[in-house]
This record gives structure tokens, sequence and C-alpha cells, in this order.
């Protein structure tokens, strides 16, 4: 094996690694908001504050919610969209419609919510519950999009 070859290579590689974009910067920066929060309100529920708003928390997360996904919608997707390779074209399309899926889930799960009482969710077992699976599902989604998307749009779609 050409070890030059192979050190270039690697180079190449970790030159790759280290551009982080600035608008992917603030998208991770988002993310880390949006499960802070998350965490925040799955915590203040354990330790049942009674002075603890759950509505509040619920409303603000909502907000960061759907804010960052408008600006993935404008920044992310079109540009995966906008490209030549179809491999990129087919990511940026799986990434949106299933996210698609997954706001809707997450809008009728504020719906659902908001329309209670802070005592009405402490006392409610179903709340939590949904919670949990909310918050496995905004987690995954996250790390997917950091480890794959956010990955290849550093790769080949800065500055298009
Ligand atoms: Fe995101």
């Amino acid at each position: 094996m050409d070890l030059i070859q192979d050190l270039r290579s690697q180079h190449v590689e970790i030159g790759h690694a280290l551009i982080e974009l600035k608008e992917i910067l603030e998208l991770k920066k988002q993310h880390v908001k949006i499960k802070k929060s998350l965490k925040g309100l799955n915590d203040g529920l354990d330790n049942s504050l009674n002075n603890f708003d759950i509505i509040a928390s619920l409303s603000e997360l909502k907000s960061t919610l759907v804010s960052h996904l408008e600006v993935e919608d404008k920044l992310l997707y079109p540009s995966f969209s906008k490209s030549k390779d179809k491999k990129l074209n087919n990511m940026g399309k799986k990434f949106s419609d299933k996210m698609l899926g997954i706001s809707k889930v997450a809008l009728s799960f504020f719906d659902k919510y908001s329309k209670m009482t802070n005592e009405m969710l402490r006392e409610d077992k179903s709340f939590k519950k949904d919670l949990i699976g909310f918050i496995n599902v905004v987690n995954k989604r996250v790390n997917l999009e950091e480890t794959v998307l956010f990955v290849e749009y550093n790769k080949h779609l800065s500055g298009k």
C-alpha cells in the first residue's frame, strides 16, 4: 500500500471533518437548546415540583422546535433537492418526508396537552408516557441529522 497516498486521503477526511459551517453550527446549537428544554420538562415532572410551570415549558419548547424546523426547511432541504447528485436528492427528500411525519406527531402532542392545566398534567400518566416517547423520537432524529444529514451538507453542499 502506498503509505503517502494513504496519509493524504486521511488528511482529506480530516479536512472534511473540520469544515463545520456556521449554519450547521447554529442548527446544532438549536438542537442543544431543544434537548435541554426536553430534559428540563422531564426533570420538572420527575421532581414533582409544584411551582414548575409545565404549560410555559411546553410552549417554549414548541416555539423553539417550530423555528428550528423553519430554518431547516429554508436552509437544508432546498440545498439537497437542488444538488446534481441523485444520492443527495434522495437523502434530503427522505429526511424531509420523515420530519413531516414527526412534526405532525409533535403538533398533536402540543395540541393535546396545551389545553390542560399544570395540575392536570402533573397527575396525567399518559402525558408522562407521551413525553418520554416524544423525547426519544426527537433525540433519535437529532442524532441522525448530526451524524448523517449535517455531515453530508458540510461535505458537499456548502455555499451552494
Ligand atoms: Fe434539526
